[in-house]
């Protein structure tokens, strides 16, 4: 037989998001590496989740609760889909009913593919914009959709409403649109949304609103939502992940909200794959959301808001570009233009993974399919970590370097110290009182101090045996 493997799937194997992730993911392990590649947070977990899931892994299986180490309904537990109806009440104000408008999925990924297969037809045209985050493509082809992308020019990464309308057709079903954006940390705003939803409007098309970071908008900024422009409610499903949401990405629990008829639809997809999220970790995550204080919320945003600005930081001082939109931003990473290094955006993760020590991955898997010769020059970095992973990875790449490229090395310096001192608190309660004081006290932005992580390197290159260089760099 000439083709066991689906000619379909056959297409999404041969390299792609999937290959490229997994050699991301063992770029971040080689030995001395700080991971700043792959985006799972290394800050604590809530706890609220771990204690509630692991009681229910005990204590279900016997007698009455015999039932909570058993299949949960296809859908979601009763439990947690009134508890994201509560969480979506408090934070936007939105009265949905848990059994027509809520469904529970096994991670914010399995969200995609499901909703991507419950609304394409072969044939229909679904809107993405460049850079996406990966898993998109993939899902619209298996579908048999046909990817209408629209690019987001660095640095801002804003949309561009001339693009964007032509990109619509009669035949568009669907737009996919991310934010807090993942690479960019672009949060959409009002005008775009307003934009997105009277394009969906008049071309008759349905969205899918992933806004897997709702939690983590820097600065106090307020999340802004697709459903929430007129019209748009009854058009768009929006998909969120507790493993972001409480720093659990290993838990694969994610959900959808959205119209009755919508989230059927997915209700059925879902059933046929996973057909239901483990029980115990969605007990875990009804408490969370139940019993979480917002300053849970705020701390990891105020923590990740102060990783963006060291590394940012770090990174001008060696002359680096960072691309952030001048209005709102957030999520988990930052985006430079390595253009000024004289390198293509895979040669410089791979000279700062061996030179460096430090993981970061190349903005190319952020696009789709491009001509010969076409080169990239952005690069992501993850700054959804604690406080020393980031001040390690800061000296790291500022190791040896004398000048400052905007005059912010001491900056830099400074911020580090400080931050060092409540680094440890985590996500804790205390954690934004070392971001805070990091960053507000401007004075001690003149004190360089030989103690600081920053004035040695930790873990010099010769401390990595060479054969720490990935295959897929050929
Ligand atoms: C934009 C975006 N959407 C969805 C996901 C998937 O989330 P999950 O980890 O819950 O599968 C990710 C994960 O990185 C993401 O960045």
């Amino acid at each position: 037989m000439a083709n066991r493997v689906s000619q379909r799937v056959a297409r999404e194997m041969g390299g792609g998001a999937v290959k490229t992730w997994s050699e991301v993911i063992a770029l971040g392990k080689l030995p001395g590496v700080t991971d700043l590649g792959q985006g799972w947070p290394d800050i604590p977990s809530s706890m609220v989740a771990r204690t509630k899931a692991s009681d229910v892994l005990l204590k279900g299986g016997v007698g009455p609760e015999v039932k909570l180490n058993q299949y949960s309904p296809i859908g979601g537990m009763p439990d947690l889909k009134e508890a994201i109806v509560d969480f979506n009440k408090k934070r936007y104000g939105r009265t949905l009913d848990p059994n027509k408008n809520v469904i529970v999925t096994s991670s914010g990924t399995e969200a995609i593919f499901a909703s991507v297969q419950a609304l394409c037809d072969p044939g229909d045209e679904v809107v993405i914009f460049e850079p996406f985050f990966p898993w998109y493509l993939p899902c619209i082809r298996l579908a048999g959709g046909i990817p209408k992308v629209v690019s987001l020019e660095p640095p801002q990464f804003k949309i561009d409403p001339a693009k964007l309308r032509a990109a619509f057709s009669p035949k568009t079903k669907l737009i996919i649109f991310n934010s807090p954006h993942n690479p960019t940390s672009h949060c959409a705003t009002a005008e775009e949304l307003e934009l997105i939803g009277s394009l969906c409007i008049e071309f008759d098309s349905l969205a899918l609103y992933d806004e897997v970071y709702e939690t983590v908008v820097f600065n106090g900024g307020k999340h802004l939502r697709l459903s929430d422009v007129d019209g748009m409610a009854d058009r768009t499903l929006t998909i969120s992940s507790a493993g972001k949401v409480f720093n659990l990405t290993g838990w694969r629990i994610g959900w959808m909200t959205g119209p009755e008829d919508l989230i059927s639809g997915c209700r059925a997809i879902c059933g046929y794959t996973t057909f239901s999220a483990p029980t115990p970790l969605q007990e875990g995550i009804a408490a969370a959301l139940r019993e979480e204080p917002d300053t849970f919320y705020s701390n990891v945003a105020s923590e990740f808001e102060g990783n963006f600005n060291l590394l940012a930081a770090a990174l001008t001082k060696m002359g680096i570009e960072v691309c952030a939109a001048d209005g709102q931003i957030g999520g988990y990473f930052l985006v430079a233009d390595v253009s000024s290094t004289g390198k293509t955006d895979l040669e410089f993760c791979k000279w700062i993974a061996t030179e460096k020590g430090v993981a970061a991955v190349p903005l190319t898997v952020f696009y789709a399919p491009k001509p010969e010769g076409w080169k990239c020059h952005l690069v992501r970095f993850a700054i959804c970590k604690k406080r020393p992973t980031i001040i390690e990875a800061c000296a790291k790449l500022t190791a040896g370097l004398t000048g400052g490229g905007s005059g912010s090395s001491v900056a830099v310096e400074a911020h580090a110290v400080a931050a060092g001192a409540g680094a440890d608190a985590g996500a804790g309660a205390g954690a934004g009182a070392g971001v805070g004081a990091a960053v507000a006290d401007q004075s001690q932005s003149q004190v360089a101090t030989p103690t600081s992580p920053i004035a040695h390197n930790p873990h010099p290159s010769e401390d990595r045996p060479a054969s720490a260089t990935p295959s897929w760099w050929g």
